[in-house]
């Protein structure tokens, strides 16, 4: 059976027989043998082979091994006398899959910059960084399961095509329904785009929470985690046009509860990574930004602040600092504002909560100031917002007023106020944008490369 390099790293003993299947990083020839270093994906380190000349077929086989090409060897581990490493693999036999022309691989041993790497979106994830952070990403998708599961709630499959606009910004993409073959597509004049769902106006979900909300009204505590569509064209180091959210929701539940579960929730996804990916998350505090261990123990162990969004505009008039944006009660806060409060300020993730409700979508609940809603933003020192949310409206008569006060149409969500005609309860929850989230984990500074596949105004071939 193949053996996992990082199973191997961890526990291997010498003696051992093993097989190991991967791609080789480097190749280094000496006099009579030479060392190849090994990678499959599980560890950032690879595992070094040692290939004596009296290996069959020595020669022919070294000739095809270059930096990219796959590989399996199967020999026996042994003691390693080099630095840096426990054991080594001596070679019995070593079989090339698939040879990586050493004049064309794009890879070659050394460092690349992000940008290049993502015009080879395709290769870029055999990178030392990639690796890391898809290793990182998929800890914290399981970290999340695990948060939730732990705590009774429902995972629910939210729909990806949707006729409601959860947000009511208005940055949908529709979707039509077309024959590419008939016509050809060489013919696109004749295509007819303006054909909709069979029939009906149908859009990519910005957000899960109108469901998720549907399903909180019967088993209590719910989440959903899947794609969110945004058809805002920003090209920043945090925007995505297709990104991954989190989105809790609990009946019974005010903004305190709220917030609440959203700290608990960010500090066990750190305590997880923290335990299940030591290796990686050291290489990112090395190598990419010095504050990543620091942050996550932050995180781990002190308490988040809370302050009003009052507050908030308060201190940003106090501050030292001058801003591109101008700071106004009733005026939403830029990534400026959020990350002097989070970063300069406070050094904290924090809390900003009781929005006008002018700028806040129509779902959140109304105060008795009649002014501000129980909005509440989490606020990550370098990112910005990272979790979104709201106690929401559950007063039939304030929401419908919400809803036509805000320009749309009621008759769209005539399904949503009915669940506050039957059964209607105080209820709550939030939106972590999953590729901010691990943004801030890894100390990646740019959005595109947290996700296998950005989607951006730029991209969308694979
Ligand atoms: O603040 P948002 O828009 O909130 C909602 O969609 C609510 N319906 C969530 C809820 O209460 N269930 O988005 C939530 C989070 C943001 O805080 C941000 O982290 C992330 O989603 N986000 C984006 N991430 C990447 N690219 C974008 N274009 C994003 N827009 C929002
Ligand atoms: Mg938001």
């Amino acid at each position: 059976m193949t053996r996992r390099i990082a199973e191997l790293l961890r526990a291997g003993q010498p003696d051992e027989t093993v097989t190991i299947q991967g791609w080789v990083r480097t190749k280094r020839e000496q006099k009579g043998f030479s060392f190849i270093e090994v990678n499959d994906g599980s560890s950032m380190a690879g595992l070094q082979v040692v290939i004596n000349q009296d290996v069959s077929d020595y020669e022919a086989s070294l000739k095809r091994i270059s930096t990219g090409a796959s590989v399996e060897v199967s020999g026996v581990l042994v003691p390693s006398p080099g630095k840096g490493q426990r054991i080594e693999l001596k070679a019995d036999s070593v079989k090339v899959y698939g040879e990586a022309d050493p004049e064309t691989y794009p890879l070659q041993k050394k460092r690349h910059s992000f940008e290049f790497l993502r015009e080879i979106g395709h290769l870029r994830s055999r990178t030392n960084t990639l690796g890391a952070v898809f290793r990182v990403r998929n800890a914290c998708a399981t970290a999340i399961h695990q948060f939730f599961q732990e705590r009774g709630f429902l995972w629910v499959h939210t729909p990806v095509i949707t006729a409601s606009d959860c947000e009511g910004a208005g940055e949908m993409f529709a979707v039509t329904s077309l024959n590419l073959k008939q016509p050809p597509l060489n013919d696109q004049k004749e295509i007819d785009y303006s054909q909709d769902f069979f029939g009906k106006p149908a859009y990519l979900t910005v957000s899960g929470q109108l469901e998720a909300e549907i399903m909180a009204m019967a088993f209590s505590n719910v989440y959903t985690f899947g794609p969110t569509f945004r058809a805002e064209n920003s090209n920043t180091s945090r925007h995505l046009a297709e990104f991954w959210m989190v989105e809790p929701e609990m009946a019974f539940c005010d903004l305190d509860g709220d917030m609440d579960l959203a700290e608990a929730f960010l500090k066990y996804i750190f305590s997880y990574v923290m335990e299940h990916c030591p290796e990686d998350m050291e290489f990112f505090n090395k190598l990419i930004d010095q504050s990543v261990l620091s942050t996550a123990e932050n995180i781990i162990n002190n308490q988040f602040e809370r302050i009003t969004y009052t507050k908030a505009i308060e201190l940003l008039e106090k501050a030292d600092k001058k801003f591109e944006y101008p700071v106004e009660w009733g005026l939403d806060l830029q990534s400026e504002h959020e990350r002097y409060l989070a970063e300069d300020l406070f050094k904290k993730p924090t809390i900003v909560t009781d929005y006008p409700a002018e700028i806040k979508a129509f779902y959140m609940r109304l105060s008795d100031d009649g002014k501000t809603v129980r909005a509440m933003d989490i606020l990550a020192p370098k990112i910005g917002e990272i979790i979104g949310g709201s106690q929401r409206e559950e007063r039939l008569d304030v929401l419908e007023r919400r809803i036509v006060q805000q320009g749309l149409d009621p008759a769209t969500y005539w399904w949503y106020l009915d669940l506050r005609r039957y059964g209607t309860v105080p209820h709550a929850g939030f939106g972590l944008g999953f590729e901010r989230l691990v943004q801030f984990m890894t100390g990646m500074a740019n959005i595109r490369d947290v996700i296998p596949f950005p989607r951006t105004p730029q991209n969308v071939e694979f």
